[in-house]
């Protein structure tokens, strides 16, 4: 039998929740007096929350205390929270879950790789939570994406050698850090911003059954 490690992204893969951040970070800006575009929140995909607010803060030349910084990062996420509270597996992104389902019908080892503090809730609330072998996630890791380290400690948790892997990801930074690790890259979004991906489709609709298949024979 044929076996990959699959690790799924979070945000922006399994849940449409890079929308959410991207609305509580414009907030927080917005009251510092700094203002960003779409093509800078790009650059905010896959990295943790307190590089996220050094490049916001660097962007508007704005310089904070360690505790106003502190203060900032906490407000951020319960105004994102008030976005997560009421979310439901109606949020999942397109066929996520058929394809997160054939692969466990196939036996394939799945894993989270998330910068996320706040993935184990996202998954309890769409009832994902028990599909995963393994859940690393901005809990468990110090280095951000693209640092590969989140992969790593994923293909490490699954018993898979890293080129046996394959990755989902929405963030160039998180692509990069699949490629660092040696795994198969696949960008699910943009393909523009997502060129360096070893494939890119813009919704898991792309990947058929007998696709996965053919990434797990592969
Ligand atoms: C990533 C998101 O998955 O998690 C980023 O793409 C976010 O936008 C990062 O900043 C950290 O998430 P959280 O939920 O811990 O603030
Ligand atoms: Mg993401």
């Amino acid at each position: 039998m044929s076996t990959k490690g699959f690790i799924f992204d979070l945000d922006g893969v399994i849940v449409d929740t890079a929308k959410y951040h991207y609305l509580a970070w414009q907030q927080l800006a917005q009251e510092l007096g700094i203002s960003f575009t779409e093509t800078q929140n790009e650059e905010l995909k896959g990295v943790s929350r307190v590089r996220s607010l050094e490049k916001i803060l660097a962007w508007g030349g704005v310089s904070l205390t360690e505790e106003e910084f502190n203060r900032q990062l906490q407000k951020k996420n319960k105004e994102y929270l008030t976005y997560i509270e009421t979310m439901s597996e109606d949020e999942l992104l397109p066929d996520v879950k058929r394809v997160l389902y054939f692969l466990k019908e196939q036996q394939q080892p799945l894993a989270l790789g998330s910068a996320s503090k706040n993935a184990r809730l996202i998954l309890h609330k769409t009832g994902l939570f028990e599909l995963f072998d393994a859940i690393v996630d901005g809990t468990n890791v110090t280095k951000a994406k693209p640092s590969p380290e989140v992969f790593m400690v994923a293909a490490e948790q699954l018993g898979m050698a890293p080129e046996n892997c394959i990755v989902f990801e929405d963030s160039l930074a998180g692509i990069q850090a699949a490629n660092t690790a040696k795994m198969m890259s696949i960008g699910v979004g943009n393909s523009n911003i997502l060129q360096q991906a070893n494939r890119v489709i813009a919704t898991f609709t792309e990947l058929p059954n007998p696709e996965l298949e053919a990434l797990i024979h592969h």
